[in-house]
């Protein structure tokens, strides 16, 4: 990936602008704060102040800011969540502020409060980090008028506008890890494992983590899968003398003609469904039907956890040094991308109320196919 913009050569073309706002939205995942360290590094090389938004957007509607000073981006890059703190239920056109006599949420449109804790810390731009919810509500703002650089993220790699999100790569480590560590077990024991991975609609931790570990069956939510398929790949496999059968499942897959599985509704989020529990019934019916004792594990939130892998602090690095080139360049109301191996920018509203899913015909996949692995939709 080129890089033509060095260090050093950034005070000549330092913008007009002396202060800007960093936040961090969403749920976390490792790499956010290699984000808010390239950028803060960026912009105190240039004089620039940066102002610290605790916890997303709420941050901006209950006025908690803070200034960051070179000591708080110190020897951060390598630790995984966010050091200003997230929130993936902030919505600051949707706000609670209380609860009615018939104990139903009361909403409000908070945004004025977002502009004026803008104005009162004298804001001059804002760099959002987060994923397509922020990235709405950025959108938002910089219709209002704020001058507004967004920056990618998420585990789930599901933004569109760009081809990778940093977060993803960490969580596929995890889950692979995971992936290999339950295969002894299974092996042991002659079981079927079948483990879950995060990702809400999109399949791409579970296709890459289901690659990287070898399972047998990947379960993801753009392919409904036959739980027939899935079984009969489980006694194959007990018929042939395989000790194991791996089954990497996405949390929003689904049975073929079925639905979701919901684990909880978050009303306040901008998105509520939380999903979870599809590896629970898919266990007990490969047992019933196959007769093979199996077992389930659900990820969950290991995957969103711990030390950034190398990649992720590199991607984390590039974007946010990228997002403080365009601010410099007065080129705001973009959301920094990668297309292919290059930087690129995007229109900021682009990953508005959209999902990058995973396509059917994703050389991953036949790939996948080719090794012997199945998806259930045969
Ligand atoms: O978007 C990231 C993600 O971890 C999804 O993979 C998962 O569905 C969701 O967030 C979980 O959200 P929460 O942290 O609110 O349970």
């Amino acid at each position: 990936m080129a890089v033509t913009t060095t260090y050093s050569s950034l005070a000549s073309t330092c913008p007009a602008v002396r202060r800007i706002g960093i936040l961090t939205g969403g749920g976390d995942c490792p790499g956010l704060n290699a984000v808010i360290r390239a950028v803060c590094r960026d912009a105190f090389h240039c004089g620039i102040r940066v102002v610290g938004i605790e916890d997303g957007y709420l941050g901006l509607i209950e006025n908690r800011c803070r200034l960051l000073e070179e000591r708080d981006v110190s020897g951060i890059l390598t630790i995984g969540g966010t050091i200003l703190g997230s929130n993936n239920k902030s919505n600051p056109q949707r706000h609670k502020v209380g609860t009615g006599p018939d104990g139903k949420p009361i909403y409000k449109d908070v945004l004025d409060d977002c502009l004026n804790t803008i104005r009162q810390h004298g804001i001059e731009a804002l760099v959002t980090i987060g994923g397509d919810g922020t990235h709405t509500a950025a959108a938002l703002f910089a219709r209002l008028g704020v001058p507004v650089i967004g920056v990618p993220k998420t585990i789930d790699n599901d933004i569109m506008g760009t081809d990778i999100t940093f977060g993803f790569q960490s969580a596929v480590a995890t889950a692979t890890l995971a992936l290999d560590q339950v295969r002894t077990t299974a092996d042991s024991h002659h079981r079927a494992m079948v483990v879950e991975v995060m990702g809400r609609n999109a399949g791409w931790i579970a296709l890459h983590a289901g690659v990287a570990s070898g399972s047998d069956v990947i379960l993801i939510p753009e392919m409904p899968f036959a739980i027939e398929a899935v079984c009969e790949r489980v006694r194959d496999r007990a018929k042939r003398g395989k000790r194991s059968s791996i089954i990497c499942v996405s949390e929003g897959a689904r049975f073929k003609g079925g639905q979701q599985v919901v684990a909880r509704r978050v009303e306040t989020s901008p998105d509520p469904i939380r999903l979870g529990g599809i590896a629970k019934m898919l266990a007990e019916q490969i047992e019933d039907e196959t007769g093979v004792e199996s077992r389930y594990t659900i990820l969950g939130h290991t995957q969103r956890g711990g030390t950034p892998v190398a990649a992720d602090r590199v991607l984390g690095t590039l974007l946010g040094s990228h997002a403080m080139t365009l601010l410099r360049q007065g080129k705001v109301g973009r959301m920094v991308a990668i297309h292919g191996s290059q930087l690129a920018d995007v229109d900021l509203a682009t990953p508005a109320g959209k999902q990058r899913l995973v396509s059917t015909d994703d050389p991953l996949i036949l790939a996948a196919r080719n090794v012997g692995t199945i998806f259930g939709d045969e």
